[in-house]
């Protein structure tokens, strides 16, 4: 059986990979998987049930009922948990930072591992997997395999503007943001397992500069431009 084409994409948070990925996806009729919030979602689920992030068993309690419920709609890319849908609680920053925690831990990058490879193989056609590892260790034999990445403003302007238009109350200010997103950047690359990483045959991809229509279409472009699509 052939399997899909995987097309690769990592890097910071806010570099606008999700919104990117998403609608190229939905033009090219591909499988958009978005890793971020498998992490996301064990964080909230930690939450939910009062587990503490650092209490080994019962993190793996949830980790192995989540990978046997969770349910990605590849065309709405929303996450389900048995009936639950998280999508609306993704984006919190809670969700945020307490999946930045449980991602520096090798038993939960090891669990989610397989489910990603899953979730993207189950594509009928192609999918772009989006994360932090994707280029380096989720698919290191991805068709195409690119780093977005976007300057420390452009990207916590971006984020407080997807709070706001998703309807998260926030009384942080742009300041606070980069702050935030200046230490998950800390954390995500400077973590012993997996951290993020430029794969040495990853694509820059620079959306500082672009707006999201131009993103979408260069993003197009250079998948068409590979033969994939
Ligand atoms: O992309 P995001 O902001 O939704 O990711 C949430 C956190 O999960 C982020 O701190 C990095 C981590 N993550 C990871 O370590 N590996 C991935 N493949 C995806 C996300």
């Amino acid at each position: 059986m052939t399997r899909p084409r995987i097309v690769a994409v990592d890097g910071p948070a806010g570099s606008g990979k999700s919104s990117i990925c998403a609608t190229v996806c939905k033009d090219l009729g591909w499988s958009y998987v978005n890793t971020g919030a498998l992490y996301r979602a064990i964080g909230l689920l930690a939450m939910d049930r009062d587990v503490s992030l650092v209490d080994g068993p019962h993190l793996k309690k949830i980790l192995d009922e989540f990978s046997e419920t969770v349910r990605w709609e590849h065309e709405k890319a929303k996450l389900y948990v048995g009936m639950d849908d998280f999508t609306p609680r993704l984006n919190s920053v809670e969700a945020g930072n307490s999946a930045s925690f449980v991602a520096k831990m090798p038993m939960v990058r090891d669990a989610l591992m397989p489910l990603q490879r899953k979730l993207s193989l189950s594509a009928p056609r192609g999918a772009i997997v989006d994360g932090r590892d994707i280029g380096t260790v989720i698919f290191p034999d991805a068709d195409i395999k690119i780093f977005m990445t976007a300057s420390l403003e452009q990207r916590a302007r971006r984020r407080l503007k997807q709070l706001e238009t998703s309807g998260t109350s926030t009384d942080l200010s742009h300041d606070d943001i980069m702050r935030a997103i200046a230490l998950r950047d800390d954390q995500d690359s400077q973590r012993d397992s997996a951290p993020m990483r430029k794969a040495d045959d990853a694509i820059v991809f620079d959306t500082s500069d672009m707006d999201i229509d131009q993103a979408i279409a260069s993003l197009k472009d250079l998948i068409r431009s590979k033969g994939l699509a």
